[in-house]
């Protein structure tokens, strides 16, 4: 395992930890047992071999060679992991505008993951005006937001290529049998994978569910399939790799109820919003969990560092920090005597100490997790790092981490406001 994790400033001591030594080995016993529904992201890194990647990549370089754009259409599980991935490794964003996309594939962009006719209307226009694939990605294949984007797209991918050229550019990632979507592609001819059946959404990312868009983007997905199978066997889940699983518990029983994670480089901004529905729809059920939130430094410093500092110490932080950046930069002499001549990567540095420093000062409990420097192995390794951990957590915690029955809810609610309209 080569991410490293310091708990040392938790505030929870090695016999804190060492209580949930039996829950922890129980948990992973049960992961590991095959016996547990919903638990084949498990194995699934060390099953996924080159042979079996091969269709999934012939697509992708497919897509590549077809068009200029890929919209790939799905919401939470069937979104957030292939955002962030895209975001770290490929780097472009269309928020915040971070670098350029890498000219040699196909920009990606996503849809489905809100109502907007704002958004929808300039991919119409994308459509109209470059060469565009759709991807579409939904495991049960009814979900909303997905199904009217696909739709509005769908229809001007017609509109422009025809209905039968259309089909040929439309690949789909759903059930492998049931749902309209899997009756669709099906009847339409379009080039589809399955999502496996017994590994739910926010454990989907190591599927064809992020593989395929990830493939197409010029991520290397079998280094981060290599990553995810180095983690799940390493010695380490023995040592410190469950000690945030154990430590995470232990700050929850002594009343924390929110876990911040914080980020100092951009790219990992989408990885928190995986995380947030990882862990949020893992562990917030029966009225417990951790609430998940992300801020991203030093930004937030400037405005939520006065709460985290002085404000209602109901959290405490996990600091993601990636020990070398991608690229650094020297700090020209006109920015003073202070900065002048020293590396960005040095100051950051310098502000993730001191940040921790005065927090941890504070009473503010802190985990940090270093990350070596941020490609497909190590993204690799983190998803599967902080899949076994929630789970872990989620069972100490006496929670199903599979199931999403909140969110159940509110789908039934919302159809049923649809159908009075
Ligand atoms: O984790 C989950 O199960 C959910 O977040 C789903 O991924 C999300 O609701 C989308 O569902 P679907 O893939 O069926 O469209």
């Amino acid at each position: 395992m080569d991410i490293k994790i310091d708990v040392s400033w938790s505030g929870i001591s090695k016999e804190g930890i060492e209580v949930h030594a039996k829950g922890v080995e129980g948990a992973l016993d049960k992961l590991w047992s095959g016996k547990e529904s919903m638990t084949g992201w498990v194995k699934l890194p060390l099953e996924t071999g080159p042979d079996q990647l091969e269709e999934l990549l012939n697509t992708a370089m497919l897509i590549q060679n077809q068009c200029e754009e890929l919209i790939v259409i799905g919401i939470g599980g069937s979104y957030l992991g292939t955002r962030a991935a895209v975001n770290a490794l490929v780097g472009y964003d269309e928020v915040y505008g971070t670098g350029v996309p890498a000219s040699r594939y196909p920009v990606i962009k996503f849809a489905g993951n809100t109502m907007s006719a704002v958004y929808l209307h300039k991919l119409q226009e994308d459509i109209r005006t470059k060469e565009v694939c759709l991807c579409v990605i939904s495991k049960s294949g009814t979900t909303v937001e997905p199904s009217i984007a696909f739709a509005v797209l769908k229809e001007a991918l017609i509109e422009k290529y025809g209905r039968e050229k259309a089909a040929k550019r439309i690949y789909a990632v759903t059930d492998a049998e049931h749902g309209v979507l899997r009756q669709e592609a099906e009847a339409e001819g379009y080039v589809s994978f399955s999502v496996p059946e017994n590994i739910g959404g926010r454990y989907s990312v190591l599927t064809p569910v992020g593989l395929l868009p990830m493939a197409v983007a010029g991520i290397d997905v079998k280094s981060m399939l290599a990553g995810a199978e180095a983690m799940a066997t390493s010695p380490v889940w023995d040592l410190d790799g469950t000690d945030y699983a154990a430590v995470r518990y232990g700050l929850w029983q002594s009343g924390k109820v929110l876990e911040i994670f914080e980020y100092y480089e951009p790219q990992l901004e989408f990885f928190t919003e995986w995380l947030k529905q990882l862990f949020g729809e893992s562990e917030g059920k029966e009225g417990k969990g951790l609430y998940p939130d992300s801020l991203r430094f030093s930004s937030d410093l400037h405005s939520m560092g006065q709460f985290l500092q002085e404000g209602n110490q109901i959290f405490f932080e996990t600091v993601l920090y990636v020990e070398k950046p991608s690229r650094d930069l020297q700090v020209p002499a006109a920015a003073g005597d202070l900065l002048a001549g020293k590396k960005l990567s040095q100051i950051n540095q310098a502000a993730m100490e001191g940040v921790a420093a005065a927090h941890y000062a504070a009473g503010i409990p802190l985990i940090k997790i270093g990350i070596p420097e941020i490609n497909a192995f190590y993204f690799g390794q983190l998803i599967y790092f902080f899949e076994t951990t929630c789970a872990i957590t989620s069972y100490l915690m006496g929670i199903n981490p599979f199931d999403q029955p909140g969110v159940e809810r509110y789908k039934e609610e919302m159809k049923k406001k649809l159908l009075e309209l």
